[in-house]
């Protein structure tokens, strides 16, 4: 379809009012972000916004209405403290939920008994529903799983021939979505945070529960939960650590593969050749949740492979800001405070099959670094050579170990080392029964890369055998060594 573009003048809003009245689909500015609109009482007008945006059924819509009288029609009920807050934040970027009346089709609410609806501020939208004569249902304006669109341009970049219409508003002034608050209950409940903060609801109706994430195995109660969302293309990473940290990690990434930043103005710059966005001022949360979809949308513009981001705090307006960047991360969150320890020791049983293996995968993945890497047994055999197929699964990994001998763990050897890193709970357990006050630098290698589990013993097995243990011993040295870049 050709996609008609209009303006904010009454009459292009005459237009767009004509075209919801009929049917059609018409994306608008609000102060949040850009809706897709469509009728709200016409089930085949709300299935076009799914097929436009891609976006699985089962998740609902959002009804926009222009009067706070309007709610009359669509709902069962309207309890005491949903009308407290209508009155106080409506118009503006605050949903509520309720149960629906017949006359929202559930083509609208995802199958779903409730209703969601809003009035919102931006005085486009407010005019586009009054000629429209009906309520407007309209999920963000943007591709199903991409960042919500803040101006003009994301909205072409999506939705050019998906629509019938779309109004130019310019940027919006919110810049993330409203706040979601389900008052069909008995407990009121804040699925996602916005611009109208958790405390700013508490002032008004006392205790609000947050469930903001979806938990593992369970339906959420707000489908779009469930649902991958506001990822640019790039991948998105939140960076925990401090500058400096922040700066080496940067730069290494920097040499790898293009690498976009989000920022603050404050922020000092940290390369030429890394593409910053600023969030604006730095302790401005609403700078931030304006420009934060812009921010992903233009890093993935200009090529970005992976975009950096700091971490944002979990209050106030913030709160909407760091659920919608999060969820773009997945959250990716990358730990850059540990510490590299200077010494590191493995540990099995008879030092000849998986330490020396895991001592010389280590040696190889901290070349160039002044770093100790050694092994020991806690039963071995002392001057014993390593297990022949050892020393050959380790050479075809371009690892030499077969000038190694097989030595006792002692507690002098403990002494020595930062780091001791077992193959097996087991292991770790016998050393901690013997030596207690080290309990603080074993780990196993299971615990210490992060994805758990022990390094099974090859001993008497065949080639395939000790290949298979090197391959496990070498991922988890890799997961290990991440926490350090
Ligand atoms: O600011 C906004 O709210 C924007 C503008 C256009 O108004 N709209 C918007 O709609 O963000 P959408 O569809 O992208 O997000 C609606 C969210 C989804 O997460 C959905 O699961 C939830 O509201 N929702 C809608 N109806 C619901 C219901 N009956 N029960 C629980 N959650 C519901
Ligand atoms: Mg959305």
């Amino acid at each position: 379809m050709t996609t008609k573009y209009l303006t904010q003048s009454d009459e292009d809003i005459k237009i767009g009012a004509e075209l919801l009245r009929n049917g059609g689909t018409v994306i608008f500015p609000t102060e949040t972000v850009y809706g897709l609109g469509a009728n709200a009482l016409d089930s085949s007008a709300a299935d076009k916004i799914f097929a436009a945006k891609g976006r699985p059924s089962d998740n609902p819509l959002i009804v926009h209405i222009a009067k706070e009288e309007d709610l009359t029609d669509l709902v069962n009920d309207v309890p005491h403290s949903a009308k407290l807050l209508a009155d106080k934040f409506w118009p503006g970027p605050l949903t509520l939920i309720f149960k629906k009346s017949d006359k929202i089709p559930y083509a609208v609410t995802g199958g779903l008994d409730t209703v969601a609806v809003r009035m919102p501020k931006q005085k486009t939208a407010l005019r586009l529903i009054e000629l429209a004569g009906v309520p407007v249902a309209a999920p963000s304006a943007n591709i199903s799983g991409k960042p919500s669109p803040t101006a003009f341009e994301h909205v072409k970049a999506d939705m050019d021939g998906r629509v019938d219409a779309v109004i130019d508003g310019g940027a919006c002034e919110v810049g993330v979505e409203s706040t979601v608050l389900d008052v069909s209950g008995d407990i009121p409940i804040l699925y996602r945070p916005g611009r109208i903060t958790a405390e700013e609801i508490e002032e008004v109706i006392g205790r609000v529960e947050l469930c903001t994430q979806a938990k593992a195995n369970e339906a959420p109660k707000s489908p779009g939960l469930k649902y991958k969302h506001y990822a640019p293309n790039a991948e998105v990473q939140i960076l925990h650590g401090s500058f400096e940290q922040v700066e080496r990690y940067a730069k290494k990434q920097t040499a790898q593969r293009k690498t976009g930043m989000l920022v603050f103005d404050e922020f000092p710059k940290i390369s030429d050749d890394i593409i910053t966005y600023s969030l604006g001022r730095n302790k401005n949360a609403e700078d931030a949740a304006h420009y934060l979809f812009d921010g992903l949308r233009s890093l993935d513009l200009q090529g970005a492979e992976v975009i950096l981001a700091p971490e944002i705090p979990q209050s106030g307006i913030w709160r909407a800001v760091r659920n919608r960047l999060y969820r773009a991360a997945g959250e990716n969150i990358v730990d850059l405070t540990s510490v590299l320890p200077k010494s590191i020791l493995m540990v099995c049983t008879g030092n000849t099959c998986r330490s020396p293996m895991a001592e010389g995968v280590l040696k190889k993945t901290a070349e160039g670094m002044d770093i100790k890497v050694s092994s020991a047994g806690l039963a071995a055999s002392a001057g014993a050579p390593p297990s022949t197929n050892a020393v050959l699964a380790a050479a075809e990994k371009g690892v030499d170990i077969s000038a190694h001998r097989a030595r006792q763990l002692t507690a002098d050897l403990t002494e020595s080392f930062d780091l001791i890193v077992t193959m097996t709970a087991s292991h770790k357990q016998m050393i901690l029964a013997a030596m207690p006050d080290i309990k603080d630098k074993v780990v196993t290698l299971g615990e210490w890369s992060g994805a758990g589990g022990d390094v099974r013993d090859p001993f008497g097995g065949d080639l395939d055998c000790y290949r298979r243990c090197l391959e496990q011993i070498d991922m988890l040295v890799s997961k290990a060594w991440e926490k350090y870049r």
